[in-house]
């Protein structure tokens, strides 16, 4: 049975929501070791950078101190800075012991609660208009995070209001977490919706259809690029042309001053399967290669606002 919440810490164990399973089957699965949780990442049955960050805190709290496990577990993916930044967190505390260790986890599992409300407010207070058509990418819901997510947390926000006329996910592609998350997730919050393919998205931006794009991010540059789910870039190129706001949602914790620029982002590649095969059956000849790259980057010139929990960036 499905929880509320995406991830949580429970007897000991992490325990999250498999996201490869959904949306036919709602499935809990309990973590016990590191090695369990690295292949949950890397396969996706707990993504999405806030959750990550989330994953990357709780994991520490399982490795006993190896510090070569926490260092493979920080590198299970590499575009979303918030799993560096979660094992970053929860590892400051590894001198002070474990229960120091899992309180830091804990600190970030629920920081992450109140972050997701807030930017959920404040993306609803920037946006114009009564009843807004609203296009987004990916999953960035509550999937993505704890409980309440980054983008569709201002989409449920709007809904709430009374201010949504409707929201588009799109499929998204190869894995479609669009087609298959973000749709599950708005009719459980009874919002109007439909689904898109990918490629139809910048269409219905230039022809009017749509009041704003919202999106997540997985790691926002210090120039104010951001790196989020392939095909974030094109719609950001479509708003720009059709002069519709492209409003990234995204908590402090995926800010890496770090980063320069969106050039010097790592952009996962997943490899060629996802791409020739769709949920086992095969698409392509034999023989067929493919491009895979997870994310994109969007120059910060193409960005309206980036919304946190903290603040609105005009980048
Ligand atoms: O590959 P995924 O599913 O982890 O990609 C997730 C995204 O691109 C999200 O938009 C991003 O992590 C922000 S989630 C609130």
């Amino acid at each position: 049975m499905c929880g509320v919440r995406t991830i949580d810490w429970a007897d000991g164990a992490i325990e999250i929501i498999d996201q490869t399973r959904l949306p036919e089957a709602c499935v809990t699965l309990r973590l016990t070791t590191v090695d369990e949780l690295i292949d949950a990442i890397r396969r996706l049955a707990v993504r999405g950078a806030p959750a990550l960050g989330v994953a990357g805190a709780l994991g520490v709290a399982l490795a006993g101190g190896d510090r070569a496990l926490i260092a493979r577990l920080r590198a299970a993916r590499p575009t979303a800075v918030n799993l560096a930044w979660g094992v970053d967190r929860a590892a400051a505390h590894l001198d002070e012991g474990p229960e120091a260790v899992l309180a830091a986890a804990l600190r970030v599992r629920d920081e992450d609660l109140a972050a997701c409300a807030a930017m959920g407010e404040r993306g609803a207070d920037l946006l114009e208009g009564d009843r807004l058509r609203v296009m987004t990418v990916c999953n960035t819901g509550g999937l993505a995070a704890v409980e309440r997510g980054t983008a569709l947390s201002v989409v449920q926000t709007l809904h709430e209001r009374g201010r949504l006329e409707e929201a588009y996910a799109l499929e998204t592609r190869p894995l479609l977490q669009g087609a298959r998350l973000t749709t599950w997730e708005l009719a459980r919050m009874g919002a109007p919706h439909r689904l898109v393919v990918d490629s139809a998205g910048p269409y219905l931006v230039s022809r009017g259809g749509v009041d704003a794009v919202l999106i997540g991010a997985d790691r926002v540059a210090a120039n104010g690029d951001t790196a989020n789910k392939i095909g974030s870039y094109a719609l950001a190129l479509a708003a720009e042309r059709a002069g519709v706001p492209f409003v990234v949602v995204a908590p402090e914790s995926t800010i890496d001053a770090a980063t320069p620029t969106g050039d010097h982002i790592e952009i996962e590649d997943r490899g060629p399967e996802e791409v020739l095969t769709l949920r086992g059956v095969r698409l392509a000849p034999e023989g067929t290669r493919a491009l895979n790259p997870a994310f994109d980057v969007t120059p910060h010139d193409l960005i309206t606002a980036i919304v946190t929990e903290k603040r609105v960036i005009r980048p």
